[in-house]
């Protein structure tokens, strides 16, 4: 986990930006969602996109995120829009605010790469306690082939910061089987970008 003041200022001077659907949460959608319904999850929302998305595809939406100022601007969204979207300011790995058995599907688009192993088994247990058996999580993070892999100072096995403050920790296919060997994994594929970005895109199923 890393300072929130960092976020904040991120999310200040993107204000604008960064606030359409993306690719991901289509994805997710078209092949794991249609024709289901339920509540889900957005953890590390930020502007609230993606769930603003999900909300409009007849999901039932709680949000969270540890900065307030992405949650002003989703709230701005909403208000905009007139949509009613639970969103709270909340770290997520001191425990997720709901009932067990809560959500049909979780979802975290580049929210899960911030934290230690410690903190990410704490986080993985919390989010199978609040989903429903056979429920869905769907993340999408960092892999270890992107090319910002290995810079900076390295703080364990995986995971480096940069000169910045910036925190990520790069995952791999194994280390997603062994976060998630209570989850039965239907996806887990990796998404090369021209510019040198990798990403591991996961959906993990709820024994
Ligand atoms: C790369 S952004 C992704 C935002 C959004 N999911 C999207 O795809 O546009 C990462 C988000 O994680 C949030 N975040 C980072 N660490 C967090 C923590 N410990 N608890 C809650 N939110 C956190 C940041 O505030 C930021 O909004």
């Amino acid at each position: 986990m890393f300072d929130k003041k960092i976020w904040d200022e991120k999310h200040r001077e993107s204000a604008g930006k960064y606030n359409q659907v993306t690719g991901f949460a289509k994805l997710c959608y078209a092949n794991f969602i249609k024709r289901k319904s339920g509540r889900l999850l957005d953890l590390c929302c930020g502007k609230g996109a993606d769930s603003i998305f999900f909300h409009n595809k007849g999901l039932k939406v709680s949000a969270l995120d540890y900065s307030p100022e992405a949650m002003k601007q989703f709230n701005e969204l909403q208000k905009k829009y007139s949509l009613f979207i639970s969103a709270l300011v909340k770290e997520i790995s001191e425990g997720l605010p709901f009932e067990d058995d809560s959500f049909e599907f979780a979802y975290s688009r580049l929210g899960l790469h911030y934290f230690t192993d410690k903190e990410l088994r704490k986080i993985v247990s919390e989010i199978k306690r609040v989903l429903k058996s056979e429920g869905l999580f769907m993340f999408q993070v960092k892999s270890v082939n992107d090319r910002n892999y290995g810079k900076g100072k390295e703080l364990e096995k995986d995971m480096y910061q940069d000169e910045t403050g910036y925190v990520r920790h790069f995952f791999s296919s194994e280390y997603v089987e062994e976060l998630f060997k209570d989850f039965n994994i239907i996806m887990c594929e990796e998404r090369n970008i021209d510019n040198g970005s990798s990403y591991l895109e996961v959906v993990a199923e709820k024994k």
